[in-house]
């Protein structure tokens, strides 16, 4: 296993370019299910995940042409409507391919996701929202088994605002007979980016980037070309890297109409971040000012931001809480980042961090993606050596991050466990 060593206390200077993001591009992967022709996806960032999901596109009978940049699938070939165990377990996005199995191919056997770091995070929204539209669900050893010989459109109502709950179904009721409405939908930039790749498909889609999503069913979708939105949780990793360095980047194909509630709560820090010539400036404060933050669904501020900018929380000048109200375990970093020296204390759903005048280097244990790349941005800003250990999460996630950060300035390397 691999790990970061990281030197603190270097000044990120220079211009950075953001990949695509993952979680646009995991559902356009599953979508190319929906067609029985070749579908181009381009600015597909070379992701563990990525190469996740095309391997168990290809196991599934899916011919693929490239694993990053532009990536080209066809569907034609499929045998095989089963996303095994082995996968699922690695990756639970992988249940993404279920809504376009059951919708497109009659039928899919896709194993339950289990549990995940940062929370049980069940598919059972999924499940009600398939059997709303007619499937036949039924859960055997460990496997959602499904089927329908054609999907009737449903009016869903979920719970809980879920992302890949509101594409799974998205995706099935493209090609259902009749409406489909989704209510209480998610709005995240990325599920809208697959409202429009299926409506250039040909999907009958009205009200995505809102909480009512109305889709009338089609017979058939056609293959498109489509290109991957900007990592929108890159970019704020990146902000508040330029943020704990009192840096000053500029981010290159960012979109910031994606992460205004990120943006406003770095600038409520005392970040400055504005739009210049073809990117984003952000430039770092001497003193970190203490925010309040809660994450909620978009457009709030999101929870894949939580750790991250709780690292920047360890250095401001007071106290700042930190609600955690999407999943329930997902304070992990914390205790890594108190072997930093941080002052975090944990009570429920809140954090209360206590900014300090300076963290110190430690060697710390990655748990969550995202856990590890608050890891890394703590190491940025402390003092003395920072290693990161089981790097392999932030490799899920992240595209050449050691890379992008040498090349601001930082003091950055993998080595071998
Ligand atoms: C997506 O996960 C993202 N993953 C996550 O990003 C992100 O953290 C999450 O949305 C929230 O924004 C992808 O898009 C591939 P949810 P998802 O369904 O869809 C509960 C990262 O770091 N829930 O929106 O799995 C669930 O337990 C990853 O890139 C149910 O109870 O999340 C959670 O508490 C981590 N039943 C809440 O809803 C369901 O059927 C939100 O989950 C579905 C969800």
């Amino acid at each position: 296993m691999e790990k970061m060593i990281i030197q603190g206390g270097y000044r990120l200077v220079g211009e950075v370019s953001l990949s695509g993001a993952k979680n646009a591009a995991l559902p356009l992967f599953a979508a190319s299910l929906l067609v029985e022709d070749w579908i181009t996806l381009r600015n597909v960032p070379a992701l563990a995940d990525i190469r996740t999901i095309s391997r168990l596109l290809r196991m599934m009978g899916v011919k693929t042409e490239g694993e990053s940049g532009t990536v080209r699938l066809s569907a034609s070939g499929l045998h095989s409507f089963e996303a095994p165990y082995s996968m699922v377990k690695t990756m639970r996005a992988s249940v993404l391919v279920l809504g376009p199995l059951v919708a497109k191919w009659k039928q899919a056997r896709v194993s339950l996701p289990g549990g995940c770091a940062i929370g049980a995070r069940p598919i059972n929204l999924h499940l009600k929202g398939l059997e709303a539209m007619g499937a036949k669900v039924e859960l055997k050893h460990g496997y959602v088994e499904a089927s329908a010989d054609r999907l009737k459109g449903a009016e869903i109502y979920f719970d809980i605002s879920t992302v890949t709950g509101t594409e799974n179904l998205m995706m099935a009721a493209a090609l259902a007979d009749g409406r489909t409405v989704l209510k209480n939908a998610a709005r995240e930039p990325e599920v809208v980016e697959l409202g429009q790749a299926l409506k250039k498909m040909g999907a009958k889609i009205e009200g995505v980037g809102t909480d009512v999503v109305v889709i009338d069913g089609v017979e058939d979708l056609r293959p498109i070309e489509h290109t991957i939105i900007p990592d929108r949780i890159e970019a704020g990793t990146f902000m508040v890297a330029a943020g704990i360095t009192q840096g000053n980047v500029k981010l290159l194909n960012c979109n910031l109409g994606h992460m205004e509630a990120v943006a406003a709560k770095l600038k409520e820090a005392g970040m400055e971040i504005y739009p210049e010539g073809d990117g984003v400036k952000v430039i770092g404060p001497v003193n970190i000012k203490p925010v309040d933050v809660k994450t909620l669904p978009y457009p709030g501020f999101p929870t894949d931001m939580q750790a991250q900018i709780m690292a920047l929380m360890c250095l401001a000048g007071g106290l700042s809480v930190i609600t955690e109200t999407v999943f329930e375990n997902r304070f992990m970093h914390v205790s890594e980042m108190r072997r930093m020296g941080a002052d975090i204390r944990i009570e429920g759903k809140n954090a209360i961090v206590q900014g300090l005048a300076h963290l110190t280097g430690a060697p710390v244990m990655a748990t969550d993606l995202r856990a590890s790349a608050s890891l890394v941005l703590a190491g940025l800003a402390a003092e003395g050596t920072t290693e990161v250990s089981r790097i392999y999460h932030l490799d899920r996630g992240y595209e050449k991050l050691d890379q992008k950060l040498t090349k601001l300035g930082a003091k950055i390397r993998r080595a071998q466990e």
